[in-house]
């Protein structure tokens, strides 16, 4: 199955999310592709040592044929890696050209999702040709909200983007909270109206706020390495399981 951990906003918890579950997937014997579609690539440096000769922009203006040649061993056992690198934003400029732009990324995992159990897209935080890529490649879209003021603003321009790339209106997505603080009590007030219009849609697990977390980003590492018996693991363990029972729809 293909999710893709996207928002059109930046700073919810995204790549924290697609690094993490990955790694949790990966942990539990299951071979997954995690695809770094954001430029700032921190996703990518959390499970790869070095610059890598090749990466995200290689896999999707290549040809398909080609695009195995773009995926990376990871620091992580059971985990691959198709790297961001610098030149992402001047790739989206020349996507913005081809034919069947919103395409390409779909038509570069044909040729080889069918080796993994799970792919994990990181999303951009532009609603731009590289998030429409990956709008069209998913089986499954997972929306990272962070409680607070004007939260849920862009899940609906998402899904009509969405629903328009993909001529279809019965997307599959759910939403996951993070950075959760049940000490806030306007934060609960948003989770309940979040909960009226998307009750079936949300997901149990819910991702704390947690400074752990956030010192493993910025150490670079999988919580599940940084922090292995820390809370934060073991919500995104509980993540892990939710998906693992998630069906297409
Ligand atoms: N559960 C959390 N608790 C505390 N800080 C978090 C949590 N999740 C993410 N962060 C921090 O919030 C910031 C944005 O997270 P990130 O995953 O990069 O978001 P996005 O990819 O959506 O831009 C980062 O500094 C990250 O370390
Ligand atoms: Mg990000």
């Amino acid at each position: 199955m293909i999710l893709a951990i996207t928002n059109s906003k930046g700073g919810v918890g995204k790549t924290t999310t697609a690094i993490n579950l990955a790694t949790s997937l990966a942990s539990r014997g299951r071979h997954t592709l995690l695809v770094d579609l954001d430029p700032q690539a921190h996703a990518t440096r959390c499970v790869l040592e070095g610059e890598p000769e090749r990466n995200i922009s290689d896999f999707i203006m290549e040809r398909p044929s080609q695009a195995f040649r773009a995926i990376f061993e990871s620091t992580v056992p059971n985990l691959d890696v198709v790297p961001s690198g610098p030149n992402l934003t001047e790739t989206a400029e020349l996507l913005s050209t081809r034919i069947r732009r919103e395409e390409r990324l779909s038509r570069a995992l044909e040729g080889v999702s069918d080796e993994y159990q799970h792919v994990i897209l990181d999303c951009p935080p532009v609603l731009g040709i590289l998030a429409y890529n990956a709008l069209i490649a998913a089986d499954q879209l997972i929306i990272p909200v962070q409680p607070g003021v004007g939260a849920v603003i862009g899940i609906d321009a998402l899904l009509d983007a969405t629903r328009e790339l993909r001529d279809d209106v019965d997307v599959a997505y759910r939403i996951l909270i993070t950075m959760f603080d049940i000490r806030t009590t306007r934060t609960n007030a948003m989770v309940e109206e979040l909960l009226e219009e998307n009750r079936k849609r949300l997901l149990k697990t819910i991702i704390s706020k947690s400074e752990t977390l956030n010192q493993a980003n910025l150490a670079s590492q999988p919580i599940q390495m940084y922090a292995p018996s820390s809370r934060g693991r073991y919500e995104y363990d509980a993540l892990c399981d939710e998906i693992f029972r998630l069906r297409p729809r």
